[in-house]
Parts: C-alpha cells; sequence; structure tokens
C-alpha cells in the first residue's frame, strides 16, 4: 500500500540517521515483529546488521529452517544461528512448575544472546521488534492491573545488560500494520501471516511435566498435522492461533487387534484481536474428527484427542 510504502522509506532514513557507520544487533525468533525489524534495518545499513537466531529447540517442526533459509538464503542478512537446545534442554530437565520454565528459558535466552554478540565484538545498538501494543501495554500481557498471571519472556533485560542502545523501528505501528509493511519487504507469508508464538515455545505446550526430547518430538508431529488440516481448509487466516498441547495423562485405547496405553493431547484454537480475550474457534466436527484420526493414526504415542472449549476468560490461551 502507498502508506506502507511511504512508512518503510521515512523509517530506512530514520534508521541510516540513528545507526550511521555503527554495528547493529538483532534477536530473530521466526515471528512476525523481528522477522519485520530485521528486514526493514537490513534494507537501511545492510551488512552493518547481524542477527542472532538462538534456536532453544522449542520450535515447531520446521521453523528452525525456515528461519534459516529465509534471512540467510532470500535476504542474503548476517545471521548467526546457534543452536542451543542441549543446553536448554538439559538446565529444563526435571522442571515442571510453568514459571519456573519461563525463568530458565529467559535466562539462557540472554546469555546465549550476549555470548553471541561477544563473539563477533558486540555492537552499539540493539534491534527489537516492539510494536505500539507493548509500548502502552508494558506491565503485563495478560491482562490483570496487578497481578503477574503468567511472566512474558521478552529481550526485555539485554539492552540494560548489554548497554546497548535501541534500534525500534515498530514502535509506532499495530500488529496488522506489521503485517503489511512485511509485505512490503517481501517477506513470504509463511512469517507475514504467522500466529503468535510464545518465547518459551514448546516448553509451556508440555503442562504439569519436565520437558524432554521424546515428549517435544511427539507434540511437533501432533501440532504439524493439525496445522497441516488448518491450513488445507483454509482457515488459518480466521485463527489467531491454534496449537497442541500433550497432555500428562496416559489413557487406554485399541489399535488393530491390540491395546494401546498412551499419552493424550489436547488442540486449542481460538480467535482475538490482540490475546487479552479469546474466543474457541468453532470448527465443526468433520473437521475435528479427521483431525484427531490423523493424529491418532500417524503419531505413535498419542491414542487420544480432546478439543479445548475453554474461553478467555476464564481460561488463558496456552495451557500454562
Ligand atoms: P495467555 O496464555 O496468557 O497468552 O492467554 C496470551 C498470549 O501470550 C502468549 N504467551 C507468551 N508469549 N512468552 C511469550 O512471549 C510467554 O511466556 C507467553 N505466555 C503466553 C500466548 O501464546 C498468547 O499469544
Amino acid at each position: 500500500t502507498w502508506t506502507m510504502a511511504r512508512f518503510r522509506d521515512v523509517e530506512i532514513d530514520k534508521i541510516r540517521q540513528q545507526v550511521g557507520q555503527k554495528k547493529v544487533i538483532c534477536g530473530l525468533s521466526g515471528g512476525v515483529d523481528s522477522s519485520v525489524a530485521a528486514v526493514l534495518i537490513h534494507e537501511a545499513i545492510g551488512n552493518q546488521l547481524t542477527c542472532i537466531f538462538v534456536d532453544h529447540g522449542m520450535l515447531r517442526a520446521g521453523e528452525a529452517e525456515e528461519v534459516v533459509s529465509t534471512f540467510r538464503g532470500r535476504f542474503n542478512i548476517k545471521l548467526i544461528h546457534r543452536d542451543a537446545s542441549e543446553l536448554f534442554l538439559s538446565e529444563l530437565d526435571g522442571i515442571v512448575d510453568p514459571e519456573q520454565k519461563r525463568k530458565i528459558i529467559g535466562r539462557l535466552f540472554i546469555e546465549v544472546f550476549e555470548e553471541e554478540a561477544a563473539k563477533i565484538g558486540g555492537a552499539d545498538f540493539l534491534a527489537q521488534g516492539t510494536l505500539y501494543p507493548d509500548v502502552i501495554e508494558s506491565v503485563s500481557f495478560t491482562g490483570g492491573p496487578s497481578v503477574t498471571i503468567k511472566s512474558h519472556h521478552n529481550v526485555g533485560g539485554l539492552p540494560d545488560r548489554m548497554n546497548m542502545k535501541l534500534v525500534e523501528p515498530l514502535r509506532e505501528l499495530f500488529k496488522d500494520e506489521v503485517r503489511d509493511l512485511g509485505r512490503e519487504l517481501d517477506l513470504p507469508e509463511s512469517i507475514v501471516g504467522r500466529h503468535p508464538f510464545p518465547g518459551p515455545g514448546l516448553a509451556i505446550r508440555i503442562p504439569s511435566a519436565a520437558v524432554t526430547r521424546e515428549k517435544l518430538d511427539l507434540l511437533r508431529k501432533a501440532d504439524a498435522i493439525y496445522l497441516e488440516e488448518i491450513r488445507n481448509a483454509g482457515l488459518y487466516d480466521a485463527i489467531w492461533q491454534a496449537f497442541a498441547v500433550l497432555l500428562p495423562v496416559r489413557t487406554v485405547g485399541v489399535m488393530g487387534d491390540g491395546r494401546t496405553y498412551d499419552q493424550a493431547c489436547a488442540l486449542r484454537a481460538v480467535t482475538s484481536t490482540d490475546g487479552m480475550t479469546a474466543d474457541v474457534y468453532p470448527f465443526d466436527t468433520g473437521f475435528l474428527t479427521r483431525v484427531a484420526g490423523r493424529i491418532v493414526n500417524e503419531v505413535r504415542g498419542i491414542n487420544r484427542v480432546t478439543y479445548d472449549i475453554t474461553s478467555k476468560p476464564p481460561g488463558t490461551i496456552e495451557w500454562e
């Protein structure tokens, strides 16, 4: 659109003025905001930008590969991809409590990011994909005035600790505008239109249990089938977030002429405008039974599927 083309040019000028000849680093998560920020800044200052992608090993199927191929391959952006999954998983070993999971992941994220930044000699500027709602709602994204229902994991502690100035070119934009800007910058639709994904990733979709590689694998497979069916049905863009949750329950089932005793999973899909409140997405039963059938048949280790019909409030979007 005209407005976004203009916004892009104005912001590119501003970034050039702010940064001069200095170096900028940007944490990439694979989400829309940091992706759009990175590509915009790259257009402005090219190789003065280095992106750091801390891969905590709790992304969805195929996401890490997509980040690397998009940024390195398609945009030719300097990208450090640090596979830190071993470290994250070992520190999360035995941790069941959701807030503990968040704290550990948040801390490690900062540590690994700092380590990688130090390896390239640091930078004067840190780029972040902060949006306007983040600026005005910087308290608790869950919306309670004084109660923190869930602590938001972000790179919020980084700028202070690393003594860097911030570059935040998206500070005046709302999510839909960021998406328009992303299209203007030729980012692929699979990134621009992507559902929000929590910083702690799949760790908080394995409720009441510790994260293990085996559980992550099960969850990833179920989640990928669910999302594939949602895309095939043309429903992806009508939904705010959709994902599978691996439940800490084993249930009895029957497969062929044998008995199974495996894990259950829940499917969640909600509509929302900002994540503060959410309604359950009303799939038809035929869709849900098809997904359930595929998951139970294709994912060895899951033998039962349920659909979460709780709105927010009183539920939250994520299970933990
Ligand atoms: P809840 O579960 O509180 O989630 O209804 C609201 C929105 O926030 C996301 N979410 C998180 N995002 N770190 C994040 O970056 C987190 O720890 C976190 N917990 C929840 C959730 O996916 C939804 O979009």
